[in-house]
């Protein structure tokens, strides 16, 4: 059956390959001759299922990479640059025009959204404008920084002008399941700061890149984006043995990122931004609200089939309650419909990976040797591209699915009757992102807050976990994060407070002086915008 006799609605249906045969360098898109890798989706486009060709990405090599990255360090320039010493008002006008051709993109950006990462097409589309607004929020902040930093400051006989100054050269690489938001969350401050970069779109969510790369090509001048394609380890490994990279900003796991900051030959001068694993529990106390508990544990656990860095990815349940707890969660889990992204109300949709449904049935199967049982009736009910859901119960620390990040459609749930059994686990776990807290009582709450503050970084009281609003600190400790991420922390995050400094006589006043008059100095001035 061909696409069109499928029940795909015209708008979403792939009647054109994406075949991406360039790659941003420079300025130019370069054409590539070279070998390419197919990208597919798990979605089936016939009725029979065969997971769908949605076209190609360059298979770019390590010369490639290293043009790119020495594009990105002529155009920093040792800091003498276009873009580093570039007036804030015209770093601002280059990301303005970049936003308002994104904008444009948004139709097709969305629909590769839905077909590479399965993402559903209300929370795709959400993805896309929660972007578009991160960037707006980005120059505001920029601007009011800039407006703050528009001025003298005096102290013991010294005069200081001081400001936020760029990095260098940045290697962003981002996660499949934000593909857009979590990378540009990354770029974006790092681009309006003042630094150049190298970007390598995810493995899955990477064609949703091609309708941006004219925009990217148009707005900033030439070599202060790059952005390439290939394997990681081809690609990202010999840019950092070049000891030319300032910054590695990357939302991943642990695991990689300690690989490429390895291979940066001097570690020290290495600024890391990263967004990492985690584990976030959801402690549900015996006086919770069951019904407010349960509505966000379902939305914690199960958005995007549970492949959220904020998901909520085991629950504690007071043993006075975890009975009543399970009947209603399970049953509730088992209303939620799964359906290709474009289709109303599916909440749950394919996996992008292929070889994790199988991981997911190991973690079950795992958890059932071990003592614990699948507590709903469709948990583990498993399709070509999809398993459903399964709530496991009880769950105990020797299970596989206590201990690994599962990134994916499983529910544990695990019993405790002391508080200091959720705690303690969270102070052992190699996370500490964030937790979520139901209950009600003040006098058992306040000492709970007061320690949870201290295992994590966010504690969500009668709400799931997550990330937003994105003017909110977003970190964590242990293996969870390195840096904060937030409109505002990001551009901190990016930057360094460099200043210029001059002993307060009528010598260097007149040559200040001088110098705010004439405008001469992008840095020594006290303009600003409004
Ligand atoms: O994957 C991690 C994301 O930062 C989570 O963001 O809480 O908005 O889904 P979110």
């Amino acid at each position: 059956m061909s696409l069109s006799q499928s029940n795909i609605p015209e708008q979403f249906q792939i009647n054109k390959l994406v075949n991406q045969d360039t790659y941003l360098v420079d300025g130019a898109l370069i054409p590539w001759r070279g070998e390419t890798s197919n990208v597919f989706s798990t979605i089936s486009s016939t009725e029979d299922y065969k997971p769908t060709l949605l076209g190609s990405i360059p298979t770019l090599g390590k010369k490639e990479a290293l043009i790119a990255l020495d594009s990105a360090v002529s155009a920093y320039n040792k800091g003498q640059g276009l873009w580093p010493t570039m007036k804030v008002v015209d770093r601002i006008a280059c990301m303005e025009k970049f936003v308002e051709q994104m904008k444009t993109k948004r139709a097709e950006v969305v629909k590769l959204l839905m077909w590479e990462i399965g993402k559903n097409l209300p929370d795709s589309e959400k993805e896309f404008d929660r972007t578009v607004e991160y960037i707006y929020d980005t120059i505001e902040d920029y601007k009011q920084m800039d407006r703050d930093s528009a001025k003298f400051e005096k102290n013991s006989g010294v005069n200081a002008h001081i400001r936020r100054g760029p990095l260098g050269v940045v290697l962003c690489l981002g996660p499949y399941n934000y593909p857009l938001n979590e990378t540009f969350a990354l770029l974006i401050p790092a681009l309006i700061m003042g630094n150049t970069a190298i970007f390598k779109p995810a493995k899955h969510g990477v064609l949703l890149i091609s309708p941006l790369l004219e925009a990217f090509r148009d707005s900033f001048p030439k070599g202060v984006v790059n952005i390439i394609y290939g394997r990681g380890r081809t690609v990202a490994a010999p840019i950092m043995q070049s000891g030319k990279v300032d910054v590695l900003a990357l939302i991943g796991n642990s695991k990689s990122a300690n690989a490429l900051q390895n291979q940066h030959p001097k570690s020290n001068r290495l600024r890391l931004v990263l967004g990492l694993e985690a584990k976030n529990p959801a402690i549900v106390l015996p006086d919770a609200d069951l019904d407010l508990a349960i509505d966000e544990c379902i939305a914690g656990t199960t958005s995007f089939n549970g492949q959220r860095c904020t998901a909520l990815k085991v629950l504690y349940v007071h043993e006075a309650i975890v009975e009543e707890f399970n009947k209603r969660f399970s049953a509730k889990v088992d209303t939620l419909k799964f359906g290709n992204p474009w289709e109303d109300g599916a909440k749950l949709t394919p996996l992008p990976e292929p070889d994790k449904p199988a991981y997911i049935q190991d973690l079950i199967d795992d958890a059932t040797e071990k003592g614990a049982k699948v507590i709903n009736a469709k948990g583990g009910e498993t399709t070509d591209n999809y398993i459903f859901p399964a709530v496991l119960y009880p769950v105990t620390k020797d299970m596989r699915v206590f201990q690994e990040e599962q990134f994916g459609p499983v529910i544990p749930v695990v019993p405790f009757s002391d508080i200091e059994e959720p705690l303690d686990d969270m102070a052992e776990s190699n996370y500490g992102q964030q937790v979520s807290l139901f209950g009600k009582d003040t006098k058992t709450l306040a000492p709970l807050i007061d320690t949870l503050v201290n295992l994590v970084c966010r504690v969500n009281l009668n709400s799931s976990c997550q990330r937003g609003p994105d003017v909110y600190p977003f970190t964590g400790r242990k293996d969870s994060a390195v840096a904060t991420l937030s409109v505002h922390d990001a551009l901190r995050s990016f930057s360094i407070r460099t200043f210029v400094a001059s002993k307060d006589n009528d010598y260097n006043n007149a040559i200040l002086k001088d110098l705010l008059n004439s405008r001469a100095s992008n840095f020594v001035s006290t303009d600003y915008i409004l």
